[in-house]
């Protein structure tokens, strides 16, 4: 029987690339998506991926969800930690909302979605987790102090997790994608976003499907020896 994966955010963006790459590795791949329904809807129609909706910033739901898919699917034997948010503005304009909600979703949803499935996989002996970090995690950016912390937070989370879980053959490993062809950046006031693009060396924005083919090399049998470790994808912008 196919692994089963659950790519949390994984109806759009990033995480649509990875569900699709990693149902083409022959995973039996689960969407989690916190309110885009129509986004959902698509991702169900046009790859063929069942979607759950639940907030991974909020604990019983998270796991009220992995229960479910375990049940209606089965064991949770493969995590990307996907799921993020920006709330971007100068730390003078950021209000403690702004603050707590990306920790909230970027980071205490890594938390919640392990507390959920890590303990399976121990017992299992098997399991792959793989937390989407950020350059700005590493290098950090302006008017994103929420963010980057967050994500520099997700980056100490994978190696402290993937400690506990070597042992039981789960490894646990992060991605940080640089600027990514994505809803989220284009966000980003085109201005600024220009500036930035100019600063890539490969001179352009990267594609999701290039985060994914990372994704699905950390996911696969030939990489149980990686853990603990960062694949960076940026287009040479920040060497760490
Ligand atoms: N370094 C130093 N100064 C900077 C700066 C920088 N990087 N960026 C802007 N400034 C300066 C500006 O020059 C300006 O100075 P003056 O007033 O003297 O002209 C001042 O700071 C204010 O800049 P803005 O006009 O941009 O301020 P704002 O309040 O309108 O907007 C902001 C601030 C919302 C943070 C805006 O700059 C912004 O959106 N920046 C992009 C942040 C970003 O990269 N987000 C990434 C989102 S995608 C993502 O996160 C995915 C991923 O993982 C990579």
């Amino acid at each position: 029987m196919n692994r089963v994966a659950v790519v949390t955010g994984g109806t759009r963006g990033i995480g649509r690339a990875v569900c699709e790459q990693l149902k083409t590795d022959g995973f039996n791949v689960v969407a989690n998506y916190a309110g885009n329904d129509k986004a959902a809807q698509e991702c169900a129609e046009e790859a063929g991926i069942s979607c759950y909706k639940f907030d991974v910033g909020d604990h019983e739901a998270v796991m009220t969800g992995c229960q479910q898919i375990h049940d209606e699917i089965g064991p949770i034997e493969v995590v990307v930690n996907n799921a993020g948010i920006t709330r971007d503005g100068t730390l003078t304009k950021m209000s403690y909302e702004d603050w707590h909600e990306v920790m909230r979703i970027n980071l205490g949803g890594c938390f919640n979605m392990a507390k959920a499935c890590f303990p399976g996989m121990r017992e299992r002996e098997w399991g792959r987790i793989v937390n989407i970090g950020s350059i700005n995690g590493q290098a950090g950016q302006y008017g994103q102090v929420n963010y980057a912390a967050a994500k520099s937070g997700i980056h100490g989370f994978t190696k402290a997790l993937a400690q506990e879980g070597a042992r039981s053959n789960v490894t646990v490993n992060a991605i940080a994608p640089g600027y990514i062809d994505t809803d989220m950046v284009a966000a980003v006031p085109q201005g600024v976003l220009d500036k930035i693009v100019a600063k890539i060396p490969v001179g352009r924005l990267g594609q999701a499907d290039e985060i994914a083919r990372g994704v699905s090399f950390l996911c696969s049998e030939d990489a149980g020896f990686v853990t603990g470790s960062t694949i960076s994808i940026n287009g040479g912008q920040h060497m760490y």
